[in-house]
């Protein structure tokens, strides 16, 4: 069965503030989720991340347990935890960024309930992708 987890938190320190920051982390994800059948996409704006991972449940509980004590974010929530038929997802890890002028996902609503989980889940799937462009630039490589 296959399980979808969407959650926020804030990032600590310079992540999300340099592209290096966001690399290193996209480079382990990339090989760690290929490896676990893993997929999803993050976005990191103004200091709040938004992810959604997909996988079995042994694997998505791995990688929070990791994620819940990886010291770059701190004050995870759980948006939505919930088994799906399909995967929104095709990638191990997308990286989606909403301009801020056009505010194609606010991070802060979704942080306070402003908008609804599936909502926000549409628009990364829709940004991964690439359906987007040029409001939300994509970068991740393919299965
Ligand atoms: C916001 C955020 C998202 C992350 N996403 C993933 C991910 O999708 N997959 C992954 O393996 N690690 C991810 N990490 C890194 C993990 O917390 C952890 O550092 C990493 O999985 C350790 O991998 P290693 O045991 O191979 O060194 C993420 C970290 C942060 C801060």
């Amino acid at each position: 069965m296959l399980h979808r987890i969407t959650y926020v938190s804030e990032a600590t320190g310079t992540f999300g503030k340099t592209v290096l920051s966001i690399a290193q982390i996209l480079g382990v994800s990339e090989a760690n989720n290929r490896r676990d059948d893993v997929t999803g996409a993050m976005a990191i704006e103004d200091g709040l991340v938004v992810q959604v991972i997909e996988g079995s449940r042994p694997d998505v509980d791995r990688l929070l347990g990791r994620l819940r004590t990886d010291p770059r974010h701190t004050n995870l929530s759980i948006l939505a935890d919930r088994p799906v038929p399909e995967r929104l997802f095709d990638v191990p890890m997308a990286h989606c960024h909403f301009e801020n002028g056009s505010a194609r996902l606010d991070l802060l609503a979704l942080a306070e309930g402003q908008i609804p989980v599936g909502r926000a889940e549409d628009l990364l799937a829709r940004c991964a992708r690439g359906d987007d462009a040029p409001e939300a630039a994509r970068t991740g490589t393919g299965r």
